[in-house]
């Protein structure tokens, strides 16, 4: 593995190999995990032309644990302002002797443009690219259901909300059909659905009740309003009184039922306080579990 710029097609063997490998760096609590000198000298450079609160930092926690040092370019006052081209950013920082670049990007394929641009040495990690992949959260939501679920042959899963926008929604789909999970279910109204989603293997559904049915784990995702042409926008109002996730709805799920979300969260739109912060809820571990899970990602990166 040179790049991870996506989870389709990662082979079974590699997504356990990483799965593994995060295991051993997470310790025995899910607070600590081990710092080792893995990485000492190389240098990473995380790229972040969009938000970020916990893909970045976990990504510079994880770095900083292998030992690396953590280069943050700031987007905002970097000489993209002038008009230079993302080609030419990477250029100057390849000149600067990056080892490896963390990519998130509004436009899909960013990352992939620029691992074909790069020099033989010098890895990329796509830490979302538009509408279209993020695998690093698709690998610490795969780590966290089997903390708390083992054995993904056993498992329904149903992922809610706005699919249509969502670049997490479709790594998780790649990443949980791979480890063999039987039943992907996506819950969604038809506005916020692609086209034809059922060739992913999924199963769809419009109705919140039906689609709760025996459920063990639930995966919840905003509404990713930057992303929408406003007319397509739901109002909050309208969308939480049909697919917000209340106490009330998480009881037709399986009582032992997993929640999840990988954030940031939009209180009383998708998600009811009560179940975001509930005994059900795993929302906090996944952030911790994501440390462990991007360490084991830029370790193995390295090795080739
Ligand atoms: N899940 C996720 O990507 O969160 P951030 O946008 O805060 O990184």
């Amino acid at each position: 593995l040179r790049h991870l710029l996506t989870t389709e097609g990662l082979p079974i063997t590699i997504l356990q190999r990483i799965l593994d490998t995060a295991e051993s760096f997470a310790g025995v609590t899910e607070r600590e995990v081990k710092k080792i000198p893995l990485l000492r000298g190389k240098s990473i450079f995380n790229l972040f032309f969009e938000p970020s609160t916990r893909t970045r930092t976990t990504f510079e926690i994880a770095a900083k644990r292998l030992s690396a040092d953590v280069i943050n370019l700031n987007v905002a006052v970097s000489s993209q302002t002038k008009g230079e081209t993302l080609l030419d950013t990477v250029n100057n920082l390849s000149a600067m002797h990056a080892d490896m670049f963390v990519v998130r990007h509004s436009q899909s394929g960013a990352a992939h443009l620029i691992a074909q641009h790069v020099g033989p040495d010098i890895h990329v990690i796509n830490a979302g690219d538009g509408w279209h992949a993020h695998p690093t959260q698709a690998l610490l939501d795969m780590f966290t259901i089997r903390r708390y679920k083992q054995d993904f042959r056993a498992l329904r899963v149903a992922i809610i909300g706005d699919i249509l926008h969502s670049r997490v929604a479709r790594s998780q789909i790649h990443a949980l059909a791979t480890l063999g999970v039987p039943e992907i279910r996506v819950i969604a109204p038809k506005t916020l659905l692609p086209a034809k989603i059922e060739r992913l293997g999924v199963h769809v559904y419009h109705n919140m009740a039906q689609g709760l049915k025996d459920i063990d784990v639930l995966m919840m995702l905003r509404l990713q309003h930057e992303r929408m042409e406003s007319a397509h926008l739901p109002s909050t109002e309208e969308y939480f009184k049909y697919y917000g996730l209340t106490p009330e709805r998480l009881a037709l799920a399986k009582s032992d039922a997993i929640v999840m979300h990988p954030g940031p969260m939009n209180r009383g739109v998708e998600i009811d306080s009560e179940v975001a912060d509930g005994a059900q809820s795993v929302i906090l571990p996944q952030v911790s579990f994501g440390i462990a899970v991007r360490m084991a990602v830029m370790s193995m990166l390295t090795k080739n």
